[in-house]
């Protein structure tokens, strides 16, 4: 059953937005995945709260727009109030997906001289109960130094004082040096891996770099799960641990490519 257009490494995301199938139709089994997705992240952040957590991926084209937005949705279905932030400035889709313009978003008050953030100038309705929805805006000529700055976890300290939950997508960690600086104010990190695409060197480099930035990974997406685990065509998973930190878990990312 194919849920999603096979298409890999297009930018069909880019165009048309990431496929919501957990609001599109919330009983299907892939919705049932990314419940389950959320309800792991949740187990992982038992003995701390997770106010602020990010999505991003070794290289680009992993999975991480779609698998943020679709989490972000299952939040916000539990009743959480979430703010969904796309910041990856390198290759948008938020306002792809939830089909709003662009010319205002998260650059805007990054950009901006202003000392009070007006949230209400950029924060729009996603249209699903309790989602909200910040956009790129447009993107300027130094996109990695805003992720990075100052300003930007200024921005995101007062942003998570108005909403249960602050979810990012972030831009591939081996790409763009200024995600691990971000990611390493927030309250944790989730790495989507791709099977069958992301090669296991890159995920041990991506891991390396996050670590060594101090950010508290927790857990993995393994996104385009094949079907003869589940009957179905796409899948998630969800799995925790890489090398010798857990060793019982770690066979969940043997099944990547070497
Ligand atoms: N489970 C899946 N099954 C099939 N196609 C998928 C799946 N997940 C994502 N895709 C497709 O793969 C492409 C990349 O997905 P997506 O844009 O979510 O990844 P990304 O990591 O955010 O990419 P980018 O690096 O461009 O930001 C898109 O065309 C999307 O529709
Ligand atoms: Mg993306």
């Amino acid at each position: 059953m194919a849920l999603f257009r096979k298409k890999r490494g297009s930018s069909e995301t880019m165009k048309k937005g990431a496929r919501l199938i957990t609001a599109a139709d919330p009983k299907s089994p892939v919705s049932e995945q990314f419940r389950t997705v959320r309800t792991n992240i949740n187990f992982m952040a038992v003995d701390y709260d997770i106010k602020t957590m990010a999505f991003t991926s070794a290289n680009i084209s992993e999975g991480k727009s779609t698998v943020t937005a679709n989490v972000a949705i299952t939040y916000a279905q539990a009743g959480l109030k979430t703010l969904l932030i796309d910041a990856d400035l390198r290759r948008p889709t938020l306002h792809s997906t939830f089909d709003v313009q662009n010319n205002r978003g998260l650059t805007t008050v990054l950009t901006s001289e202003a000392d009070v953030f007006n949230l209400d100038e950029v924060v729009e309705d996603s249209g699903i109960e309790n989602l909200s929805i910040l956009t790129s805006g447009p993107i300027p000529p130094n996109p990695a130094e805003l992720i990075g700055s100052k300003r930007m976890s200024t921005f995101i300290d007062l942003v998570k004082s108005h909403y249960d939950l602050v979810i990012l997508d972030l831009a591939p960690v081996l790409e763009v040096s200024d995600t691990q600086a971000l990611a390493s104010n927030l309250d944790g990190v989730v790495l989507v891996v791709r099977q069958g695409k992301t090669q296991k060197p890159a995920i041990k480099r991506a891991v390396e770099m996050l670590r060594f930035a101090k950010v508290r990974i927790l857990g993995y997406v393994m996104n385009d799960v094949s079907s003869e685990n589940n009957g179905y065509g796409y899948g998630y998973g969800y799995g925790y641990g890489y090398g010798n930190e857990n060793k019982q878990k770690t066979g969940f990312l043997s099944r990547f490519r070497k």
